[in-house]
């Protein structure tokens, strides 16, 4: 297994007055199950986009297993080892579940031949249980099974490093429990995850640790335990509370996760 590390320095993006991403740094060393929250529009995305080359920087620098990967192409990030899934689903949909799998080795040309290909494609129809639906049109799928073949994309590139937009947004519940086993068990295998989404019960049960986003910088870096008593990040996701909209995240769950702390201490 190869050794797993990430290095994000003094991370920044602008779109023109505005720093969607401020001066962010962090680390991922080895199969680590990292979680990453923050209100809406807090930079989660924009973030991701940084790091797998879909935005270059206007400042700081990425290095993934020694490698400096940022102002690279998706496609280069992609080989050097981190993989990502998007908010919205991205399948090819005028091609079958079988053919989207087979895509991203040939578009990476990767020195499989097709034969070991195909036979790793039925390996992760498997693992999905998506075998019946191996010769399906991606477009007739489920939002569900959309994102699951994205995460079967993925598996076919094997990335030491994934990261999950909003995996479970707009899921059915058994499709989740598919996603969170998905998870669970590619992350024993030994590869890295970092998680995004606003599903705060998931989220902080499936994660080691935790990044808090808000206004673009990183404001808590710890175990769920220390994140959920940080002030900070009490304050960023209750003080913007208001009569009219309420919090800025419609499904945080934050104030029971405090009062639950509270009656356990
Ligand atoms: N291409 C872009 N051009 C201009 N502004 C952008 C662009 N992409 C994102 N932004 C802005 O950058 C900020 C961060 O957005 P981003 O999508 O990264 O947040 P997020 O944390 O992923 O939010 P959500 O939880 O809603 O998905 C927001 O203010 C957003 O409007
Ligand atoms: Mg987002």
């Amino acid at each position: 297994m190869s050794q797993i590390h990430l290095q994000v320095n003094n991370l920044s993006k602008d779109f023109g007055g505005l720093r969607a991403v401020n001066n962010v740094s962090f680390e991922v060393n080895g199969p680590e199950l990292i979680g990453m929250i923050g209100p809406n529009g807090a930079g989660k995305t924009t973030l991701t986009n940084l790091l797998d080359g879909a935005l270059i920087p206007s400042g700081g620098t990425i290095y993934l297993n020694g490698k400096r990967i940022d102002g690279i192409k998706p496609y280069q990030v992609a080989r050097a080892g981190l993989g990502r899934t998007f908010q919205v689903t991205r399948s090819f949909r005028r091609m079958t579940v079988m053919e989207n799998l087979l895509v991203p080795g040939m578009a990476l040309h990767t020195t499989a031949s097709r034969k070991a290909q195909e036979k790793k494609a039925w390996e992760v129809l498997e693992f999905l249980t998506f075998e019946h639906l191996a010769n399906e049109y991606a477009r007739s799928l489920s939002g569900g099974q959309q994102k699951l073949l994205e995460l079967g994309r993925l598996l076919m590139l094997d990335p030491d490093i994934i990261i999950l937009d909003e995996p479970f947004a707009g899921v059915h519940p058994k499709l989740m429990e598919k996603i969170y086993e998905y998870i669970t068990t590619v992350n024993a295998r030994g590869k890295a995850f970092i998680l995004i989404s606003h599903d705060m019960d998931t989220i902080f049960t499936l994660s080691k640790r935790l990044l808090v986003l808000n206004f673009g910088s990183l404001i808590a870096d710890g175990t769920p335990d220390e994140v959920r008593q940080d002030p900070t990040v009490i304050e960023a996701y209750l003080g913007e509370e208001d009569e009219e909209y309420g919090t800025a995240m419609p499904v945080v769950d934050v104030h029971q996760l405090v009062e639950e702390e509270g009656d356990a201490s």
